[in-house]
């Protein structure tokens, strides 16, 4: 794409190692106005220093950084040191941030996008307190921003719990109000993400490029591949976020389904945070079927990643990462 016609996008994220792959992906091949970090993987404080540290391996500082939200709108917050460690990005020796945060607050730098930059995109790949916090804020920027591409949900199974996955868990509330805001949404959930791994073939492709980047990230994924591989079982972890980025770059790889998504915000519920699907018109191999209308038929308010071309999603992966110095 040449810089003329790359949409303008913004990254709401938790760096967080797949969230470190997501910005230099889109950095990549989009126009990246900003970098806006909120808690999740770590606290806030280590995704905005992440977000930092990664936009400076990558040789990207003219990208801003900008903290939003510390903590969930209504819940506990929840990170997870036990998959990304205790500074959210374990693995390589990069050093510490020295690229200036902004001084706005990230709520506040997404409205500004949304009133600034006309078809604006936002990836939302971690939770979306930011993005909730900015719909509310703003009655005006739901609809001024073309698409939301969010990492989050599943159309299947959860990972935090059995029913939901961690960006939606750790502030369902703010998914509901995302999942409810009107926007075009795109969902990229654990369904198809799980299916696209960092395996030690990939990392040690990274590292045979010589490239320093890329051998960073190939250090990054060796710990991230432990961190979730405790968990999941599989050889490496899964490449969550990018995927959200790649549905922009390349609508092919990403195939989805219009379904209607609600979130369950009730403390208590065994589904708690989970993104209810209806995929009662989808077959099963989650293509759509016709419309089922028994029980009542629902208004589809996203487009539901079903399925996903791994090969063709790891050429574009490594083709971006390995573009570094
Ligand atoms: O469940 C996976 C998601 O949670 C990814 O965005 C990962 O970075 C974590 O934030
Ligand atoms: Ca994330």
């Amino acid at each position: 794409m040449t810089d003329t016609q790359r949409p303008a996008v913004v990254i709401d994220c938790d760096p967080g190692h797949d969230d470190a792959l997501a910005i230099l992906l889109a950095a990549r091949h989009l126009d990246v106005r900003a970098v806006t970090a909120v808690h999740g993987n770590a606290p806030l404080e280590r995704t905005h220093a992440n977000a930092r540290r990664v936009l400076e391996l990558g040789g990207r500082t003219d990208i801003p950084v900008a903290a939003g939200c510390d903590r969930p709108l209504v819940r506990e917050a929840h990170f997870a040191p036990d998959v990304h460690g205790k500074s959210g990005l374990d693995g390589p020796d990069l050093p510490e941030p020295t690229m200036p945060l902004m001084d706005a607050h990230a709520v506040d730098v997404l409205i500004e996008l949304s009133r600034s930059v006309p078809d604006l995109e936002v990836f939302a790949v971690g939770p979306l307190t930011n993005v909730a916090m900015a719909i509310r804020r703003d009655p005006g920027f739901a609809s001024r921003v073309k698409r939301f591409r969010i990492m989050g949900g599943s159309l299947t199974f959860g990972n935090v719990t059995p029913a939901a996955e961690f960006n939606i868990w750790a502030d369902p509330d703010a998914a509901h109000i995302v999942f409810g805001a009107g926007t075009p949404i795109t969902m990229v959930g654990l369904n198809v993400t799980m299916q696209s791994l960092a395996t030690p073939d990939r990392r040690d492709q990274l590292r045979a490029t010589g490239r320093r980047t890329a051998i960073a990230f190939a250090d990054m994924l060796d710990f991230y591949a432990i961190g979730e591989g405790q968990y999941s079982g599989l050889p490496g972890g899964a490449l969550h976020d990018p995927m959200a980025v790649a549905t922009l770059i390349d609508p092919t790889i990403v195939t989805t389904a219009p379904l209607n998504v609600q979130v369950e915000t009730a403390r208590g519920s065994v589904a708690y945070g989970m993104t209810l699907c209806d995929g009662r018109g989808l077959d099963a191999a989650f293509r759509p079927r016709g419309v089922y209308t028994q029980g009542g038929a629902t208004t589809p308010n996203a487009d539901v990643a079903t399925a996903v071309d791994d090969a063709r999603f790891w050429d574009l992966l490594f083709e971006a990462i390995a573009s570094y110095a």
